[in-house]
Parts: C-alpha cells; structure tokens; sequence
C-alpha cells in the first residue's frame, strides 16, 4: 500500500471518511521510498519504524528536547525542504500503522523552531497521520535572533 501518497490524496480531497485501515508501514518506511515521492526541493534526512510503546524525538533540539513515549506502531520520517535561495525548513511525519485516514498538522509555542514531536505523539495516539514543521529555524520559543535581516526565514516561519 503506498501510504503517503494515498495520505496526500485523502488531505487533498478532505475526505471525512474515518473508518481505521491497517497498513504495513515497514513497506515504505525507507528513505529510498521517500526520495521517490518527494518532489526535487525537499530531501529525506531520516527515515524510523518505531514499534507500539515506543519512543521518537531529537534529543539535540532546542526546542523540543523531549521524546514523543508509548506511541502506536508508526513510521517517522524527517524532509528537509529548500525554501529559497537562503532558507530552508525541515518537517517531521508520523505515519501510524492503523491510520483512521486523518490529518492533523500541530503548531508550535511562540518563536519555537523545531519539530514538535512531543504534540504530534499527543495526537497520533488518535490514529491521525501527523506533522510538524521547524518553521525553518532552531530556536526557543523566546529567541527571535533568527529573523533579523531574514525576510526568508520570516516567510518560513509564517
Ligand atoms: C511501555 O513502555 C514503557 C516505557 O518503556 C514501559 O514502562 C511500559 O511497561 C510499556 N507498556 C507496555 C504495555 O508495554
Ligand atoms: C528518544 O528517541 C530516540 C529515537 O528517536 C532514541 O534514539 C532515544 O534513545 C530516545 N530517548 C529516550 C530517553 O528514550
Ligand atoms: C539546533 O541547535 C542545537 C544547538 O546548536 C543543535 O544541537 C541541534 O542539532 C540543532 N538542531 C537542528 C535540527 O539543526
Ligand atoms: C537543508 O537544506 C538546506 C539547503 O536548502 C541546507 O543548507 C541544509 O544544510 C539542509 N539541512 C540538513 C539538515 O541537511
């Protein structure tokens, strides 16, 4: 079953239809399937099966130090995306085994720059596909040093 590309279709249509399928997501939980579908801005930076209970997240991030625990069955995927010549965003993905065929995107807190991880495994927990976006910089909710002379990285943020 190709996961992804039936999640960009679903989101794409807003379909409402909620009943739970199961997929296999070991199937396409590799980079090289990601690279496939991925257009030619954006690269995969990583690609993880995470077994039921277990637990995903960066421990180097600044803004979301904290690992995502007890998860569902699910495959997590990062991309980075080229926005502009001089800026970039990168977007984290859970993509649960038993998939109720929604979508939830999560924000983050404030200036924050980093994949939400934590919220995501809020959420996923529900069966929805999920993402998050470092909103193209790397930061705590309070710093806004990024920005400055940084239309590009506003607009990411935006
Ligand atoms: C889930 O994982 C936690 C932490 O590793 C562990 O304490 C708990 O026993 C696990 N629960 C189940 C149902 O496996
Ligand atoms: C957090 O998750 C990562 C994988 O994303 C894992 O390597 C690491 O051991 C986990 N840390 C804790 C404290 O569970
Ligand atoms: C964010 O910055 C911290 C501190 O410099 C670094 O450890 C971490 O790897 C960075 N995260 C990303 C996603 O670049
Ligand atoms: C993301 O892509 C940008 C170029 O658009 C690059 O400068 C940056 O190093 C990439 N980030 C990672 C973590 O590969």
């Amino acid at each position: 079953m190709n996961l992804s590309k039936n999640l960009a279709i679903t989101v794409a249509l807003s379909t409402v239809n909620a009943h739970p399928q199961s997929y296999d997501t070991h199937d396409n939980c590799n980079n090289e399937f990601f690279k496939s579908i991925l257009p030619s801005i954006a690269s995969i930076l990583g690609t993880y099966h995470v077994p039921a209970n277990g637990s995903f997240g960066q421990a180097a991030d600044i803004a979301y130090p904290i690992n995502a625990t007890n998860l569902p069955a699910l495959c997590a995927a990062i991309v980075n995306v080229t926005s502009s010549a001089t800026s970039s965003f990168a977007f984290g993905i859970f993509l649960p085994d038993s998939w109720n065929q929604r979508f939830i995107a999560v924000g983050n807190g404030g200036f924050s720059g980093g994949i939400n991880w934590l919220s995501m495994g809020s959420v996923v927990l529900y069966g929805v596909a999920t993402v998050s976006t470092s909103t193209g910089h790397n930061s705590t909710g309070q710093d806004m040093t990024w920005a400055l002379n940084n239309p590009e990285a506003k607009g990411d943020w935006g």
